[in-house]
């Protein structure tokens, strides 16, 4: 008996330093098999219970049932230890290191200013209407009042595309005349939103279409094929180019400052009459060594447009506009090329 119970001690001591050593949880799962698992020496030793004297019995098992609970409490221990080390990093962090810094991404400079005007456009209760760029003839230019032997379609020649492209955005009742594209082509202003909204909800009408816009231009700093456009449409009854003017200088003047002044200049366009175009300055203007810039075209929506959308032209009267995204842009950031926009060159987005 005495034999027996000297063994106990020893033996656990030797099996709680194997334990404390497991380098990690595989290992510690091996030492635990050894030792206490069914095929383990203390497994083996409590087994021996069994030959002992009635006498010898209760003391031995109570010993070795003590020195079981310490060796699994010092595997559940030592398994927290190990698991807690593996959540850790390889490498503890130098905290008197400099950060990383994130370069973040930014907005385009043609993005920020669209968002401006729409900002601009939305406080006096305008809502931001779209269209397809793939469009048809009679959108662009029909229903705008200009027919095919108009001069205006040479000077907005564009991207014409052979087969018929499915028509995305149908106007309910526009049925008539081309409608749904003869010819497809990239739109060359953004005023083909104009209808396709006329053609689908009565009036009034208060729209702005911000968009993108095709020309077969050849590229140069003040020209490219591809550019963008403000659109703005409002019907009601009663309105007037007085209107007209004054929504285009609080927007301008909300987007370039209080300085600003507008100008209008007689003009022609085939689905405004009166038809104008607009002029403005302000002291960047006038640091440019100009006195105006021409920004807009505009003018009352002309009757026969109205007849083309089912509007009464006798109820219902309009202006209309269209701008340059651009040229706004490159004026408030002193941009001399506007082929920069479109080069993705990083460098230059950075700065804006
Ligand atoms: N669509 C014209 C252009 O691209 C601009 C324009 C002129 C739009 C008069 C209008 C307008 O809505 O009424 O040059």
């Amino acid at each position: 008996m005495a034999g027996f119970l000297d063994e106990i001690e020893p033996l656990k001591q030797t099996a709680l330093a194997e334990l404390k050593a497991a380098p990690d949880i595989a290992a510690l799962e091996q030492t635990k098999g050894a030792w206490i698992g069914p095929n383990g020496r203390f497994t083996a030793l409590m087994k021996q219970l069994g030959t002992l004297s009635k006498e010898e019995k209760p003391a031995a098992g109570k010993l070795i049932n003590a020195a079981k609970v310490e060796l699994e409490a010092a595997l559940a221990e030592h398994r927290s230890e190990l698991e807690l080390a593996a959540a850790l990093p390889k490498h503890p962090t130098d905290f008197t290191l400099p950060g990383r810094r994130r370069t973040l991404g930014k907005l385009h400079p043609l993005t920020q200013v669209t968002e401006d005007i729409v900002r601009a456009f939305r406080k006096i209760g305008f809502a931001v209407a779209d269209g397809p760029e793939i469009e048809d003839e009679y959108h662009c230019f029909d229903a705008l009042n200009t027919p095919a032997d108009h001069p205006a379609r040479d000077s907005q020649d564009t991207f014409y595309i052979a087969t018929k492209v499915e028509n995305v955005f149908p106007s309910p009742g526009g049925e008539g005349r081309g409608e749904g594209g003869r010819s497809s082509l990239l739109r060359t202003h953004t005023s083909s939103v104009q209808i396709r909204v006329m053609k689908s909800q009565p009036p009034p009408v208060r729209i702005i279409v911000p968009g993108r816009v095709y020309r077969r231009d050849n590229a140069d700093a003040t020209h490219n094929p591809t550019f963008h456009q403000i659109e703005g449409l409002y019907v009601d009854k009663n309105v007037t180019v007085g209107d007209l003017k004054g929504t285009v200088e609080f927007v301008f003047r909300e987007l370039m400052g209080s300085d600003v002044k507008i100008r209008f200049r007689p003009h022609y366009f085939s689905y405004t009459e009166p038809s104008y175009e607009i002029d403005f300055t302000n002291a960047l203007v006038k640091k440019m060594g100009k006195d105006w810039l021409e920004i807009a075209g505009c003018g009352m929506v002309h009757p026969q447009v109205f007849e083309t959308v089912g509007y009464d032209p006798a109820v219902w009267t309009g202006w209309a506009f269209g701008f340059g995204i651009e040229r706004i842009a490159m004026l408030r950031y002193g941009i001399n090329d506007i082929r920069l926009f479109y080069e993705n060159d990083v460098r230059f987005l950075k700065q804006f």
